[in-house]
């Protein structure tokens, strides 16, 4: 791979080996006696630079279009121009031509017109790097879990709960007829296959909980749906959520747990795509991206109860009611975005901030009374420029206050019959938290928008905010 060459910890060692690299031609340039053909094959940043001397190898070079997918063979030189080496070529093979309409000749283009071209842009520095950086971090989840003793659990994509009880679901249905034009009416839809209606799952969490009072300590990591309607830069219809649950833990440890994984996670990104993380600090990350990740995964982080962080808003709203263009907020209001990113960025300078016991009657029905009677055990996690990265809650455990709170929020007890029987039977104190992963990604890439930092972005279609 073309990494093990342009990143190798000592280039010039290599001088003299012989290889052969295949990837995609970035740039092609033929002069009358030497030519330069730059290949990337998606495992680094850099592409490497092969160089061709020599009438023959000249001409075939003539032939090899940007983007055409090329086998290079030669012996690796001291570089003659920037990098320390690169690759004197011996021959060359097109081992597939790319035709003149191909979109991604060498220019920058913007992230919007990349949008539209979904399949092609992994070919682009940007989307490449995001790719690398998301994978990282995904097996750094994985990592992270496994060394704490977690299971990984399976979590069904077809359900038939309302986790969140939004109503924010997307149905599943049978089409009879195979018509899939838009000419299929409603009538050849039906619901007789599952017997029931069924969704596209919202979150993991219920049946975590589930193998949480089993096993002890699980976690999901899998696709999530939500018909949302809001056109925001960090929503999508179609995102992946990190969803541990944790048997006999309480609050205070889900929020622990939410640190540790964040901050492991940054730092195998640090450590394992540092040419990709400098790369988004230069182009993207306006206030010093690796400093700021270096923060992060160094410094504990802040943590302050809802009502007290409603009086910070409050005040710096009175003190100076210009500069802040918030919403009024107050006791059992939802912080918006700029509320949550005032705290992060403004107040707490930069850190991530855990925001804990929100008013009971804001949040979802599964979180546990605290004793207040008014608030319940449950956190947000603000990131700066990111806002909520995790949310999270001690769950009601105890089956008649569970009751009540179905009642309050207009539940069906029978549609939850499985969920109240593991208040039933041998039901523990237990705790949990979903992370959304893309926007961890945008994170750690410094993106502002969660369409680019997930493969095949779907979200409502409209106008974005
Ligand atoms: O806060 P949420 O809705 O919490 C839950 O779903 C809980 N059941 C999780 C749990 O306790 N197991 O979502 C969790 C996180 C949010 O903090 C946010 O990062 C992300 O998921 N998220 C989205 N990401 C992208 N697009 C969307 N439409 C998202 N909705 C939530
Ligand atoms: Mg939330």
């Amino acid at each position: 791979r073309v990494k093990n060459v342009v990143e190798a910890a000592d280039p010039l060692s290599l001088v003299g080996s012989r290889v052969v690299v295949k990837g995609w031609a970035r740039t092609v340039r033929a002069q009358k006696s030497l030519g330069f053909l730059e290949v990337n094959d998606g495992s680094s940043l850099g592409g490497l630079q092969c160089v061709f001397e020599g009438e023959s190898l000249l001409s075939s070079l003539k032939e090899v279009a940007t983007g055409a997918a090329v086998s290079v063979s030669g012996e690796i030189v001291q570089g003659g121009g920037k990098q320390p080496v690169e690759l004197r070529a011996s021959s060359l093979d097109i081992i597939g031509d790319c035709e003149k309409s191909y979109p991604l000749q060498k220019k920058r283009h913007s992230l919007e017109f990349l949008r539209s071209i979904a399949h092609l842009r992994p070919r682009t520095n940007t989307l490449a790097a995001v790719a690398r950086v998301r994978s990282t971090l995904a097996q750094a989840t994985h990592d992270y879990f496994r060394s704490k003793g977690f299971q990984y659990v399976h979590s069904p994509v077809i359900t038939a709960s309302d986790t969140e009880g939004a109503g924010e679901m997307f149905r599943v249905t049978t089409l009879a007829g195979n018509d899939l034009s838009a000419a299929a009416k409603a009538d050849d839809f039906s619901d007789d296959f599952f017997g029931t209606s069924a969704f596209l799952t919202v979150s993991g969490q219920l049946s975590a909980e589930a193998y949480a009072c089993a096993l002890g300590d699980v976690y999901t990591f899998g696709p999530t749906f939500r018909a949302e309607n809001s056109q925001t830069s960090r929503h999508l219809a179609e995102f992946w959520m990190i969803e541990p649950e944790m048997a006999f833990a309480d609050l205070g440890e889900a929020m622990d747990n939410a640190e540790g994984l964040v901050k492991s996670c940054v730092s195998k990104a640090l450590a394992e795509c540092g040419a990709d993380v400098t790369f988004f600090d230069k182009f993207y990350g306006q206030n010093g991206l690796v400093d700021r990740l270096e923060a992060l995964r160094d410094k504990p982080f802040e943590r302050i109860k809802y009502a007290d962080a409603v009086d910070l808003l409050k005040a710096a709203i009175s003190k100076d009611p210009d500069a802040w263009q918030f919403p009024d907020v107050d006791f059992g209001t939802d912080l918006a975005t700029e509320h949550e990113r005032w705290l992060a960025e403004s107040h707490f300078d930069g850190a991530c901030v855990f925001v804990y016991d929100y008013p009971r009657d804001i949040k979802a029905f599964y979180m546990r009374d605290n004793d207040d009677g008014r608030t319940v055990a449950a956190f947000d996690l603000l990131a700066p420029g990111v806002g909520e990265l995790v949310g999270g809650s001690q769950r009601e455990e105890r089956l008649h206050k569970l009751k009540s709170k179905m009642d309050d929020f207009q539940l069906d007890p029978d549609a939850y019959w499985w969920y109240l029987d593991l208040r039933k039977y041998g039901s523990v104190p237990h705790a949990g938290y979903g992370l959304g992963f893309e926007r961890l990604v945008c994170y750690v890439t410094a993106q502002d928008n969660i369409r680019d930092a997930i493969p095949f972005p779907r979200a409502a279609a409209g106008r974005r905010r």
